[in-house]
């Protein structure tokens, strides 16, 4: 980006707002006000290569509000939101607590913008924090003194990667990465994930991924089997790995603005539980 744009006086100074962030283009396709020139311009591109994103990321936000309650609901109390990207309508603690009012939940990203929020918004909310930090190491987040003052590990928590895996490549070990926060959580914990795959549009997706090397992270997309890969360790709760749309739909949900065609979603979601 060779355009200068003006630091918003709201935006730490170390945040550099020239480079297009993920986060924040994620915030624009949401229709958040987190975002600067250089991620909408961005977040237009890829938009151009793929008129669904916006779509994609509701119907994120939505198995996101199905797992959460769920799991609220069945007795978890305690929420590992690990990249939880910045602060949205429906948060994970506000339907979390709704669904139970002991729960408390620990958000965790890597974006210095969503920390900045994040941290102002839930400075009066005592069931919530936010943990600047990278989940590809996972004892800096499991032992930092912000998780093991607020979470106790000893107890079942629920594990969420809503969207973020794509942004761990292969080189830095998924796989491991997930089986470190398994090991580290107690018998009777979950996972729950979302994840985007090239499985049904491989060209469109080729497309999206060129666009995202312009991004502060770049992009892997995962088939199914990959997926149910990175879940072993976990009993996974019916229906398995499936796509997003169809994992345990909200009766009564307003009609699918996509038609239900899970190929223009190309995202898949699943929720695990430990042994
Ligand atoms: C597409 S957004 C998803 C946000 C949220 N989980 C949701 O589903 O609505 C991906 C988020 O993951 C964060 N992220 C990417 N890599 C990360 C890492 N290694 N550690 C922590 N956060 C990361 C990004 O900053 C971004 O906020």
């Amino acid at each position: 980006m060779s355009q200068q744009h003006h630091q918003p006086v709201w935006v730490p100074d170390e945040v550099d707002i020239e480079t297009p962030s993920a986060a924040r283009m994620y915030d624009y396709y949401l229709g958040g006000s987190h975002n600067f020139a250089a991620d909408r311009e961005l977040a237009r591109q890829a938009m151009q290569a793929w008129p669904d994103a916006r779509a994609f990321a509701v119907a994120n936000r939505a198995f996101l509000y199905r797992a959460v309650k769920l799991l609220a609901a069945s007795g978890i109390d305690q929420f590992l939101d690990l990249g939880s990207g910045i602060p949205t309508a429906g948060n994970v603690h506000e339907v979390a607590f709704t669904a139970n009012p002991d729960a408390r939940t620990l958000y965790v990203d890597c974006d210095p913008v969503a920390y900045a929020h994040g941290s102002t918004l839930l400075s009066d909310v005592p069931y919530a924090r936010f943990l600047h930090a990278d989940l590809r190491d996972p004892e800096s987040v499991l032992g930092n003194a912000e998780l093991t003052g607020f979470l106790d590990l000893r107890r079942p928590v629920a594990v969420l990667l809503f969207l973020v895996l794509p942004f761990v490549p292969e080189a830095d070990d998924p796989a491991g990465i997930i089986s470190a926060y398994r090991e580290a959580s107690a018998p009777g914990s979950y996972i729950a994930l979302s994840h985007g795959t090239g499985d049904y549009r491989p060209q469109t997706v080729a497309r999206i991924r060129d666009v995202y090397k312009h991004a502060s992270h770049s992009m892997t997309l995962r088939s199914k089997p990959e997926i149910e890969a990175l879940l072993s360790g976990y009993e996974l709760l019916e229906p398995g790995v499936i796509d997003t749309i169809l994992w345990r739909p909200d009766r009564g949900a307003a009609p699918d603005p996509l038609g239900g065609d899970v190929a223009r979603y190309s995202m898949y979601a699943a929720v695990g539980r430990r042994a």
